[in-house]
């Protein structure tokens, strides 16, 4: 069973600088849709990525892509930009 809000079902837009960044699996973050520490098994552990120059990504909230943690349209929401 997925920990990712599945009742949202969308992906979440975000604009970032270049970086390293780390998606909460666990749900328990106070700062979402990154990961502040609050997990407490590694059976969640954050998704790290990085982001080489100031760009939109899509991350996902479904829990249904293949390529964690960007969407990857499994949840019929079409990204084109
Ligand atoms: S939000 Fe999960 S695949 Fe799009």
């Amino acid at each position: 069973m997925s920990k990712f809000n599945t009742d949202a079902g969308m992906p979440i837009a975000l604009t970032l600088d270049p970086g390293t960044y780390y998606r909460c699996a666990c749900g328990q973050s106070q700062n979402l849709p990154f990961c502040d520490g609050s997990h407490q098994s590694a059976e969640h552990m954050p998704i790290e990525f990085k982001v080489s120059e100031r760009k939109k990504v899509y991350l996902c909230s479904c829990g249904q892509t293949a390529k964690q943690p960007f969407c990857d349209g499994s949840c019929g929401v079409n990204i084109t930009d």
